[in-house]
C-alpha cells in the first residue's frame, strides 16, 4: 500500500534548478506544480566553490556550486514569505555539516510557518562533509534520526548515486525515520581542458546531471523501491512525459524536474499536462496504480 505524499500532484521541481522560485514566476502558474524544492540551505551562509562552477559536457551539465546560500535565517525571513504565496507545497532542502547542526536547523524549520516538508540533502558531491552521510547506511541512519528528533514535518532524504549499494543506504534512511527517499543527486565527474592541463571547474570535480544520468537514476529508483517501504521520488534526467512514466514504473511515486528547467522552463508543466493521456495508455487513472509495476521480459512473454 503506497503512502499518500504531501504534494499537490506528483510533479515537483528539483533543488538548485528552480532558484527560490521568484526567478520562474513569469514562466507559468507555479501553483500548478506538485511542489517546489528551493536551493539547499544550510545553518550558516556559505559562499560556495570557486569559479568556474558549471561546464556543459557533450552529454550533460557538470556543476560544482558548493551549496552557495545565505543560510537558514535569511531563508525564513526573506525567501519563505514569497514562497508561501505561491499556492503550492514548499519542500525545504537543507544540508548539515555534522550531527550537531541537526537540532538547530530542525528546530528553526519546524518553527517556521509555511513549510510542508523537508528534503535532507545528504548527497551533494561538491562539498566536503556533505556526501559522507549518503555513503554509508549507518551514517545515513544516524543523521536522519538526529534530524527527525527535531522535526515533525515529513522528511525526505536525498541520496547519492555515487555509492556501491544505494538500496542499503535507503534502508538506513528508512530506519532513521525518513518519510521518503529522493533519488538521485548528481553523479560525480571530471571535465578536463587537456591543452591547458586544467580541470574545467574551479573545484576540480563536479556533479553530472541531465538526460545522460537517467539510466543511472532509473536503476537507483528501481533498487531503492525494492529495498524499502517508504515512497521514492525519482530525479535524474527527466525532461519528457516518457521519462516521467519510466520513473513511475521503476518505482517512483513522484518525480522532480532538474536540469531540464534550464533549457525548457515549462518542462514540469508540460509533463503534468501529458500525464492523464500517458496513464490512460496503461489503463490507469492515477500514478499510484503504476508505481513499481516493472515486469521482467521473461514473465511478459
Ligand atoms: C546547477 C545545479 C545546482 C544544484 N543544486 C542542488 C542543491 O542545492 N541541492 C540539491 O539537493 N541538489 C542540487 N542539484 C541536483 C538536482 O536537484 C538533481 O538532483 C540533479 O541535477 C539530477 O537531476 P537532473 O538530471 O534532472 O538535473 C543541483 C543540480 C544542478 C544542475
Amino acid at each position: 500500500m503506497l503512502q499518500k505524499l504531501p504534494f499537490n500532484n506528483p510533479v515537483l521541481t528539483a533543488s538548485g534548478t528552480f532558484g527560490y522560485a521568484c526567478e520562474m514566476s513569469g514562466v507559468f502558474d507555479l501553483s500548478r506544480l506538485g511542489g517546489i524544492i528551493p536551493k539547499t540551505i544550510t545553518l550558516s551562509s556559505r559562499s560556495g566553490n570557486p569559479a568556474p562552477r558549471t561546464f556543459e559536457t557533450a552529454s550533460g551539465l557538470l556543476n560544482s556550486i558548493g551549496l552557495d546560500n545565505d543560510g537558514v535565517d535569511d531563508f525564513i525571513e526573506v525567501k519563505l514569505p514569497y514562497l508561501r504565496t505561491l499556492g503550492t507545497k514548499i519542500i525545504v532542502s537543507t544540508a548539515v555539516k555534522n550531527l550537531d547542526e541537526c537540532a538547530a536547523l530542525g528546530e528553526k524549520l519546524q518553527a517556521a510557518e509555511g513549510i510542508d516538508a523537508v528534503e535532507l540533502n545528504v548527497s551533494c558531491p561538491n562539498v566536503s562533509g556533505g556526501v559522507d552521510f549518503a555513503a554509508d547506511s549507518k551514517l545515513c541512519e544516524r543523521v536522519v534520526a538526529a534530524f527527525c528528533r527535531n522535526i515533525k514535518l515529513p522528511l525526505f532524504v536525498k541520496l547519492s548515486p555515487n555509492v556501491f549499494n544505494i538500496g542499503e543506504v535507503a534502508k538506513g534512511a528508512e530506519s532513521g525515520g525518513a518519510s521518503g527517499i529522493s533519488a538521485v543527486n548528481t553523479c560525480l565527474g571530471l571535465a578536463i581542458d587537456w591543452r591547458r592541463r586544467l580541470p574545467r571547474l574551479g573545484n576540480f570535480f563536479g556533479g553530472l546531471s541531465g538526460p545522460a544520468i537517467k539510466p543511472i537514476a532509473l536503476r537507483c529508483v528501481y533498487q531503492i523501491f525494492r529495498a524499502i517501504k517508504i515512497p521514492v521520488i525519482g530525479i535524474g534526467g527527466i525532461s519528457t512525459i516518457d521519462d516521467a512514466m519510466e520513473f513511475f514504473v521503476a518505482g517512483a511515486s513522484a518525480i522532480q524536474i532538474g536540469t531540464a528547467n534550464f533549457y525548457n522552463p515549462k518542462a514540469a508543466i508540460q509533463i503534468l499536462d501529458a500525464l492523464p493521456a500517458a496513464l490512460s495508455e496503461l489503463g490507469a487513472k492515477n500514478v499510484a496504480e503504476i508505481v513499481g509495476t516493472l515486469e521482467t521480459i521473461q514473465n511478459h512473454q
